[in-house]
């Protein structure tokens, strides 16, 4: 079917139509009303981290603007929204004492959603760890894996109920490949060894979660959200062939056979040496919990070559502001290979979106491509359907422009634009395409 001609029609009913927000990219108030530091403010502060030198003390200002955020929400038509939690805002330290406020923030929110009928899909872990908590170590330390459990089963005891799912980690291989090894994001540590060691202890921490915030009984489903790419070679040459494969253990087996199959792919244990994680009888088993669903943030696939390194220009396809190829099949062909090869229960394209330069002018932001891009993905969705895989949403990344991490300010995602001298929103043509869609027209 070609894109053009898709309508929501086409999918089922049940099916789970959003957008995507993470809380340190959009709240602001970084110091307010209780709130602790956490790894990105203390990471903001560090010289030439971030493109623009910016940091998120008033990102989208939605600590205080959510009540509009909700309208904008609610007036696209969607019936799920992804948000995460502020750890540091709902307990400063990482362990120890509450914060009330924090809690009431968040407690408001949900409501504003229930009231106009909108599931409420929930992350506890979009990045923002409690610096204090970085300062035992962080994700490297295990008895992180306490805490968390601890933070994750306080919000599902008050909240559990109202929500529609709690996904743990976003992004595990994230957190720790670019924050602990390639030092590039916060907490910007360079160690192989450490960002293993981080990897182990975020699916560890997911597997505790799991079976605690189970124990109390809520209804919310429960799961994780990986950055999966599908990985080629760059040529038919064995070299390539043996890099994309290890590549695809170090980017996806790792996380999706511990998740799924209880082990890690000996391949890459040998291929790590010394830096694989220190693994404790039983982790395996804890870290296999079943997942009512995995969510999958898809924004392009990869090549890996045994010499020089990839270049995009070479596909001969669109390219982001962010560098990355426009590339849609891989999305139907991600969904497919992870039906066929792990049989989750459910998939759901928790992230979805590109960076283009747009221009506001006169109140009007034309962003053909980024249309185009949201049009041919949510179309590329479909064929997985179509092909038996149980897809279950789309959330496309993200809401509103933001903070996008190390790029600062520049690059923007949004659906809405935001004026960041006035905090002014503006629907984006590609917000204005995703809302007929949604309605049907
Ligand atoms: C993902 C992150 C999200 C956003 C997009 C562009 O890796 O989960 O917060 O930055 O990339």
């Amino acid at each position: 079917m070609s894109t053009h001609n898709l309508s929501r029609d086409h999918f089922p009913n049940d099916f789970k139509w959003g957008v995507a927000t993470s809380s340190f990219q959009i709240e602001g108030a970084h110091d307010s009303d209780g709130k602790g530091p956490s790894i990105w403010d203390t990471f903001c502060d560090i010289d030439g981290k971030i493109a623009d030198a910016s940091n998120g003390h008033v990102a989208c200002e939605h600590y205080r603007r959510w009540p509009q955020d909700v309208e904008l929400i609610h007036g696209l038509g969607v019936n799920a929204y992804r948000f995460s939690i502020s750890w540091p805002r709902v307990q400063p330290d990482g362990q120890g004492p509450w914060n009330e406020a924090g809690f009431a923030f968040y407690d408001q929110l949900i409501a504003a959603l229930e009231q106009r009928g909108i599931e409420v899909h929930l992350t506890l872990n979009h990045w923002d760890l409690p610096q204090a908590l970085q300062d035992l170590g962080g994700w490297a330390n295990r008895d992180l894996c306490g805490h968390f459990t601890r933070y994750a089963t306080e919000v599902a005891r008050r909240f559990g109920h109202r929500l529609q799912s709690i996904c743990t980690h976003n992004e595990p291989w994230v957190i720790a490949i670019l924050g602990y090894e390639q030092g590039i994001f916060a907490p910007g540590i360079q160690s192989r060894s450490q960002a293993m060691q981080a990897v182990h202890h975020l699916l560890l921490s997911h597997g505790m979660a799991l079976q605690a915030m189970r124990g109390l009984g809520v209804k919310a489903a429960m799961g994780i959200v990986l950055n999966l790419s599908p990985i080629y070679p760059a040529s038919d040459d064995p070299k390539d062939l043996a890099k994309a494969h290890l590549d695809d253990g170090l980017i996806l087996r790792w996380y999706m056979d511990a998740l799924y199959k209880g082990s890690y792919p000996q391949d890459v244990i040998d291929h790590l040496g010394e830096d694989a994680p220190h693994v404790m009888p039983g982790d395996l088993n804890t870290i296999a919990q079943v997942n009512d669903f995995l969510g999958v943030n898809y924004y392009t696939r990869n090549f890996s070559s045994s010499g020089n390194p990839w270049d995009v220009a070479s596909t001969g396809n669109e390219v982001t502001d962010m560098g990355w190829e426009v590339y849609p099949q891989g999305l139907t062909e991600l969904l497919c290979r992870l039906h066929a090869d792990y049989q989750p229960q459910r998939l759901w394209v928790t992230e979805n979106g590109a960076a283009f330069k747009d221009q506001w002018v006169d109140g009007v932001v034309a962003d053909p491509q980024r249309l185009a891009y949201i049009r041919d993905h949510i179309a590329a969705t479909h064929a997985a359907l179509k092909q038996g895989v149980p897809v279950g949403a789309y959330f496309a990344w993200s809401l509103m422009d933001n903070f996008e991490w190390a790029s600062g300010y520049a690059k923007r995602f949004g659906l809405v634009h935001v004026d960041f001298e006035t905090q002014k929103r503006t629907l984006k043509q590609s917000a204005l395409w995703y809302r007929n869609f949604l309605s049907g027209q």
